[in-house]
């Protein structure tokens, strides 16, 4: 595509010119937007640019091995992972409260990023793979009061970074084209959305590492029967949520007591607006079926089947 072609070489330019003889870096959450950004700005930049990846325990199942396996052998960049799910859990602990929940997962994040962006010097920039759904979201104080959502304007001002944001005029579709333009293979770039405070906005309630554990075996198990059936590309998110509810059920002679899982699958263009998917009911019945034979936790599967609005595509 010749405008994405040329757009990706000016932004190139752009970066290039702009960071001089300082260094950048950034953080890497193992999603599309900013495992982008980051190639993009390593192409301006080279090996200026110092990638931290903060394991925060919250991700899906080999999201943060897959991402730092591309990065470092594919595209060689200087890639950092940090392990800190502990970290994290104890901020969590006793919190069930979303917003709270984000506010204690940002934090952290700003904690622990703060204190490994410490370990280098001559690093003037922060580049952020902020979209421009998150820049209009976020200056709306309607939505922002909603939901204190996308990680835009997020650290401290005595972090004093100058910001690159290298995708702030591109919607989802675009930041995917780009990403293409950069050899960065489908299997990352059709990736569904995920928001940052991860797995932790998906578990109604505490979040504890028995709880994550689960919902980790599930969401699986969604993805993968998803894309067995070819339909992954399609939608724009499809996952598990662990609402909290236990109900009675049986198995062999026994009655059980267990937990629930709500499968959520919306189309969407940008996220401001979501459809329920109409998923096919053999697909239904083998996402639910699997679930339950594969997480013995788990003994009943829901399907949400509103629309935003008036729900909004996450649960909190
Ligand atoms: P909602 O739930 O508001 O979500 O309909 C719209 C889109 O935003 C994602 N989302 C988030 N992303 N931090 C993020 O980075 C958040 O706190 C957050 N909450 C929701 C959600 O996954 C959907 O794609």
């Amino acid at each position: 595509d010749w405008t994405m072609d040329s757009l990706v070489e000016q932004t190139i330019k752009d970066i290039r010119k702009e960071v001089g003889d300082s260094d950048a870096i950034c953080a890497i959450s193992g999603g599309v937007d900013s495992t982008v950004a980051a190639v993009l700005v390593h192409r301006a930049i080279g090996d200026k640019l110092h990638c931290i990846l903060v394991d925060n325990g919250l991700l899906r199942l080999n999201e943060a091995e897959d991402v730092e396996k591309l990065l470092k052998e594919e595209f060689e960049m200087d890639i950092r992972r940090v392990d800190e799910q502990e970290t994290f859990l104890s901020a969590l602990k006793g919190v069930t409260d979303p917003e709270e929940k984000r506010k204690a997962i940002g934090n952290t994040f700003i904690r622990v990023f703060d204190r490994e962006a410490k370990k280098y010097d001559k690093v003037e920039f922060l580049v952020q793979g902020t979209l421009y759904p998150d820049v209009i979201e976020s200056g709306d104080e309607m939505a922002s009061t909603i939901k204190s959502h996308h990680n835009v304007g997020g650290l401290p001002e005595d972090m004093n970074f100058k910001l690159i944001e290298p995708l702030r005029y591109l919607f989802k579709d675009e930041v995917r084209q780009v990403g293409k333009e950069l050899g960065i293979p489908d299997e990352i770039l059709m990736r569904h959305p995920f928001p940052g405070p991860g797995l932790a906005i998906r578990i109604l309630g505490e979040v504890t590492e028995e709880r994550l554990d689960i919902l980790r075996r599930a969401d699986y198990i969604v993805t993968r029967e998803i894309k067995k059936a070819g339909l992954y590309n399609s939608l724009w998110q499809a996952f598990a949520v662990l609402p909290d509810i236990h109900s009675v059920g049986v198995m062999g002679d026994d009655r059980t007591y267990s937990e629930t899982i709500v499968l959520r699958a919306v189309t969407s263009s940008d996220g401001m607006t979501a459809d329920w998917a109409r998923l096919p009911y053999d697909v239904l019945d083998r996402i639910s079926r699997q679930i339950i034979n594969e997480v013995y936790e788990v003994n009943r599967v829901v399907y949400d089947i509103t629309s935003k609005p008036p729900a909004t595509i996450e649960w909190e």
